[in-house]
């Protein structure tokens, strides 16, 4: 039994950035539930609001429900921009809930006189609105028509629902609930995921020992492969701890929490932090085995003798990890080999007690450190070994996370 720290665990994990445009509508006021629901679920959201939808509810109650300000006007303040383009860059998924006749008929028509209208333009990721307005606007003939443009245009629907309106009127036109909003959004963008609210811990780039202040044994190692890994292991739904040596790579993902080490000593000591707790362990970070036994304090001087640096072994976190497994834990470890591969890779997949090696090739161009693609072959106890072509790293981790899901 995996002990989660969470007492209430999220059912829908939705580690998305949102844009949620809310404009003028009476439903607006259900826009403080659905900020609620989405931070809840782990989305970052920054609210973008219309002049009138500042009547229905204050900028303040979603600014503080988001932690994010609030932003209205293309300019605002003493000629501040509010860069609708970077917004829309940054969102993984643009909402807008709800969605009035007013900006459904200005979004139709590509007008573009507020800071809403403007990252609907500038958007590149997946649209989605809850349009929300009383019965005989809703059934109207321009309103059909621009709902229908819009879905044309690839901006997917969400409601609305028939019931009691703001009118007193009985019929279609309530926005959805959000509840429902964000479990539509859950099921269009993370689907059936096993991974989904699970905690993953992934290791990443490689470690470096220091000989004296200024110099160290390194690696290689990009981390580009175990942050791919966390990076979509967090778009299924999962909470990922990512503990990485030094690296230059920025975590854009929501739901990734990163930890920095330097040594193989630190590494050790972050990883069994979180290991116990995790319903998935993968280390794909280029460990040292060896680090510097004694490693000076201040710099060592060029001298015209030879230098020779004694060495001992490092901890080996992936066996530690093996012989400390909780059951129904799903460990994963890289091999990287030049002879014999596959044998190796079988034999360190029984020595360590994992459940799935990812064998590493360095002999194929375009595969291993520093490259943006990658050629692995899968290896799983008592399974046939599952040679990959060359894949992007991200392709990678899908393969891997996907063969990870059928051993949950
Ligand atoms: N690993 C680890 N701790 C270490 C060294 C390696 O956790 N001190 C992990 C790596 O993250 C990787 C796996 O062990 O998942 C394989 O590492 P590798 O160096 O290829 O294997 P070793 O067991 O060290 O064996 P060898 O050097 O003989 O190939």
């Amino acid at each position: 039994m995996i002990h989660t720290r969470d007492p209430h665990p999220v059912e829908r994990r939705l580690n998305r950035k949102v844009l949620l445009g809310v404009s003028g509508s009476i439903a607006a006021f259900k826009a403080a539930a659905l900020v609620r629901e989405l931070v809840k679920a782990g989305a970052e959201v920054q609210v973008v609001m219309t002049r009138s939808a500042h009547d229905f509810v204050t900028p303040l109650t979603l600014a503080t429900l988001s932690g994010r300000p609030v932003l209205t006007e293309l300019i605002s303040g003493e000629g501040t921009w509010n860069d609708h383009v970077h917004l829309a860059r940054w969102a993984d998924v643009m909402l807008i809930a709800p969605l009035s006749a007013n900006t459904l008929s200005k979004l139709a028509q590509g007008q573009c006189d507020n800071l809403l209208l403007a990252c609907y333009l500038s958007a590149t990721c997946p649209v989605y609105v809850a349009p929300a307005m009383d019965l005989e606007m809703f059934r109207d003939a321009s309103t059909h028509s621009n709902l229908e443009l819009l879905k044309a245009r690839g901006v997917r629907q969400i409601g609305p629902e028939s019931g009691e309106l703001a009118s007193g009127l009985s019929g279609e036109g309530r926005m959805s609930e959000p509840e429902a909003i964000v479990a539509r959004l859950h099921a269009d963008l993370v689907g059936a995921s096993k991974l989904n609210g699970k905690r993953i811990l992934v290791s990443a780039g490689g470690t470096q020992e220091a000989i004296d202040p200024v110099r160290y044994i390194g690696n290689r190692s990009s981390g580009k492969m175990g942050f791919a890994l966390a990076e979509e292991a967090a778009m299924r739904g999962a909470t990922v701890q990512l503990v990485t040596g030094p690296s230059s790579i920025a975590t854009r993902a929501t739901g990734v929490h990163r930890t920095d080490v330097v040594s193989a000593a630190q590494m050790a000591e972050a990883c069994k932090a979180t290991a116990s707790t995790s319903d998935v362990v993968i280390m794909s970070a280029a460990v040292a085995d060896y680090r510097p036994a004694n490693p000076a304090n201040s710099k060592i001087k060029k001298k015209d003798s030879a230098l020779s640096i004694d060495l001992e072994p490092t901890e080996d976190i992936l066996a530690w990890m093996g012989a400390h497994k909780p059951s129904g834990q799903v460990l994963v470890g890289f091999a990287l080999e030049t002879d014999d591969a596959e044998a190796h890779a079988q034999g360190k997949l029984e020595r360590k007690n994992l459940d799935l090696i990812v064998l590493n090739s360095l002999k194929d161009a375009g595969a291993g450190f520093g490259h943006d693609t990658n050629k692995v072959t899968l290896i799983g106890k008592g399974t046939k070994a599952e040679p990959l072509p060359l894949l992007s790293k991200t392709e990678v981790a899908r393969a891997i996370l996907d063969r990870i899901e059928t051993l949950l």
